[in-house]
């Protein structure tokens, strides 16, 4: 017997007003065809005026403590992944858990950039394998249109905001593959790339909040080795394979790196979830939002093997296997 992160629910929150392409080019000089032939997306959703990075979080986490059917006290740790903390400090995840109106154990933020969300879920695996936690709230949670040079065409085109959360739950399983829960993570980062993709600000450094600055083609000459990589490392330590997998759902930064991706790995097209064209990049929040819309649409079923990576900022990357 061992403990694993079973998932109980997930749930998603997306910000009303919509950002599509024919609206950039309004404003920028860029076009629809351009947008969707190099990344897929169509639209993004932004936050509105005086909606915080917490209020998406405290949503997408309603939702997901409604569809696990527990009450918001049952949750005794809360990590929150996002580049985009409605403050420096405090941790926008001790807002969440105050908005959630829970007052003990533990709540904080974790900072992967896109890798957040997997970082995030691996962290809460940990403690809850270790004992230390019984249920926790993951959530990716982003307003990255704050931090967007909105005159940038390279960037602002890319991005939006949203947030995702799952609820886990330590249970004892059999120490097999074909338990329920978390089946492994891995985690990985090398500084020596941050100048790829940054923000030119922070409190230390310049005591302004700063733009996101990404040279755009040198992260994709990468992004596909590393996420084969971790995904090798999860398909390894499991001995489970691309054949055995059920579901791919990919960071969505760009559909071209996906599909590269899921080629690569001899994944089938079919398995492969995609929302980038809806949502563009939300960072940490990607893979929780995709997750949701697959869990919703019915294609994500109780006993189904998923596969999660991603790749940002840092960089880092990382993978999860889990079965649903
Ligand atoms: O989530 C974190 C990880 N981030 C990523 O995964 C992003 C990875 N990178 C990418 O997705 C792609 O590199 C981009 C979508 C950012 C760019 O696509 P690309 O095929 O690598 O284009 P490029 O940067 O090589 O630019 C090609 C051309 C350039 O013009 P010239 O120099 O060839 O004349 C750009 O100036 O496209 C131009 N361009 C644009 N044109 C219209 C750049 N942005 C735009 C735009 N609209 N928005």
């Amino acid at each position: 017997m061992t403990l694993r992160s079973v998932v109980l629910g997930c749930g998603s929150y997306l910000p009303q007003q919509t950002l599509t392409n024919a609206e950039l080019a309004a404003r920028i000089d860029t076009s629809d065809e351009w947008i969707v032939q190099r990344t897929g997306i169509r639209e993004r959703h932004i936050a509105a005026e005086g909606e915080f990075t917490s209020h998406l979080a405290i949503n997408a986490a309603k939702a997901a403590l409604a569809s696990a059917g527990i009450d918001a006290q049952a949750i005794d740790l809360i990590v929150l992944a996002t580049s985009t903390p409605d403050n420096t400090f405090p941790a926008t995840a001790v807002a969440v858990q105050t908005g959630l109106g829970i007052h003990h154990g533990a709540a904080f933020d974790l900072q992967a950039v896109c890798t957040g969300f997997v970082f995030a879920l691996a962290t809460a695996d940990n403690f809850l394998r270790m004992g230390a936690f019984k249920r926790a709230l993951v959530i990716g949670a982003e307003t990255f249109s704050r931090i967007l040079d909105w005159n940038d065409r390279g960037t602002c085109v890319l991005f939006g905001d949203g947030a995702g959360a799952i609820v886990l739950e330590a249970q004892q399983q059999s120490g097999k593959t074909s338990d329920r829960g978390v089946l492994t993570t891995h985690l990985r980062s090398d500084g020596r790339h941050k100048s790829k993709l940054y923000v030119d600000g922070g409190p230390s450094s310049s005591m302004t909040v700063g733009h996101l600055r990404m040279e755009g083609r040198e992260v994709f000459k990468h992004a596909v080795g590393m996420i084969t990589d971790v995904i090798v490392a999860a398909f390894n330590a499991t001995g489970l394979s691309a054949e055995d997998i059920h579901w791919f759902i990919p960071h969505q930064a760009n559909k071209r790196i996906i599909d590269a991706s899921a080629h690569k790995l001899d994944i089938a097209p079919q398995k492969v979830v995609l929302t980038v064209d809806r949502h563009g990049n939300t960072s940490a929040a990607s893979i929780p939002l995709a997750i949701d819309v697959a869990v919703k649409d019915g294609r994500v079923k109780k006993g189904d093997l998923v596969l999660l990576e991603a790749m940002g900022g840092g960089f880092t990357w990382g993978s999860a296997l889990l079965r649903w």
